[in-house]
């Protein structure tokens, strides 16, 4: 039987995938799912839940105690576009969160972390093609600045303690469950929702930005397979590139408009598309399909395929 696992941020757009997808593996029960607020009804109905506020060290280690949880997945953070808004309480969230999580490992409390990174570690120099494992980091956002801070971090526990912490740096991630969270990439979801609501949709990003993006059920199946591995296989500590497509807007209007043949996109590039130019167009994962045998399945055309008919419901 798998020792319990305790999710925190399991309300957001990938914690509602990653608790159904763990319970289902795990059963129910040896999964507990916490957010600083109730997730939707089909997540509240799954399984255990406790409400829990990732910046209170106490209250984690509380539920960790209670539970006797070995694997904390630590999903609760501010994303890039409302990060620009509020860099204070982001910077908060997203390092006092990730150093409870570490210094609980730390401690021995708990025996494995999963903490999520991004294509925002990248900066504006950055090599934008086909962007490497390791290479020029200059995040020239309060988002990217925290994931790279978290990086470093993680792979200092991990030398200094022996903290076995793993993580992916995700691309954008598309999936019709939840809504996504405020992040840069979140026009891939919405468009989708529009097209199907008003026939047309009106795009933050302009028609030719290229960025690096993932089906929900890829980046799910990644995490799983990551923290399934044998810890031997895991060489880097900081976080893996991850990779599944690249595509513009006007690319995924175009794949869209082969199912809506109707449907219309217009361009009024905001405050995103500064961020969005900071970051790589396509990511280099070789890394993570060497050691632990990643491989994307989802291109363009199955996901807004899978997007279309899961809306239509
Ligand atoms: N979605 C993406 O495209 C994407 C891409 C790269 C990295 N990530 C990373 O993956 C992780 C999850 O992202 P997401 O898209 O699911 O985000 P999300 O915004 O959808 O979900 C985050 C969840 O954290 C919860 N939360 C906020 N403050 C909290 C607190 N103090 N205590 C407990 N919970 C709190 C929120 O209520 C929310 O349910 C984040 O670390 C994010 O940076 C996401």
């Amino acid at each position: 039987m798998h020792k319990p696992i305790l999710i925190i941020g399991a309300c957001g757009q990938i914690g509602t995938e990653l608790t159904f997808e763990l319970r289902s593996k795990y059963g129910a029960e040896n999964v507990i799912a916490s957010d600083i607020r109730e997730g939707g009804e089909a997540l509240m109905q799954s399984g255990p839940f406790e409400l829990l506020d990732a910046t209170n060290y106490a209250a984690i280690e509380d539920v960790v105690m209670h539970y006797e949880i070995d694997e904390v997945y630590l999903m609760a953070a501010m994303l890039s576009a409302t990060a620009e808004k509020f860099p204070m309480r982001a910077w908060n969230l997203n390092m006092n969160s990730l150093f409870n999580v570490l210094n609980l490992a730390k401690e021995k409390k708990i025996s494995k972390v999963f903490w999520p990174s991004s294509i925002a570690v990248f900066g504006p120099n950055t090599p934008k093609q086909n962007t490497p494992q390791s290479t020029v980091m200059e995040p020239s956002t309060v988002y990217g600045i925290s994931k790279q801070s978290g990086e470093r971090w993680c792979e200092y526990y991990y030398k200094k303690y022996g903290v076995d912490v793993r993580s992916v740096r995700y691309p954008g991630l598309i999936s019709w469950k939840t809504m996504p969270g405020g992040g840069t990439t979140d026009y891939a979801v919405e468009i989708y929702h529009e097209a199907l609501k008003k026939g047309s949709y009106e795009c933050f990003l302009d028609s030719d930005t290229e960025l690096p993006m993932m089906y929900m059920d890829d980046a799910i199946r990644a995490t799983v397979s990551l923290m399934d591995s044998p810890a031997e296989k895991i060489k880097v500590r900081s976080s893996y590139n991850l990779a599944g497509m690249n595509f513009t807007p006007k690319q995924m209007a175009e794949s869209i408009a082969k199912h809506i043949s109707a449907f219309k996109i217009s361009y009024a590039p905001d405050f995103r598309q500064e961020i969005a130019d900071s970051w790589p167009s396509s990511i280099d994962d070789s890394a993570a399909r060497k050691e632990w045998g990643w491989e994307p399945r989802f291109d363009l055309d199955q996901t807004t395929q899978e997007m279309l008919k899961n809306l239509k419901g």
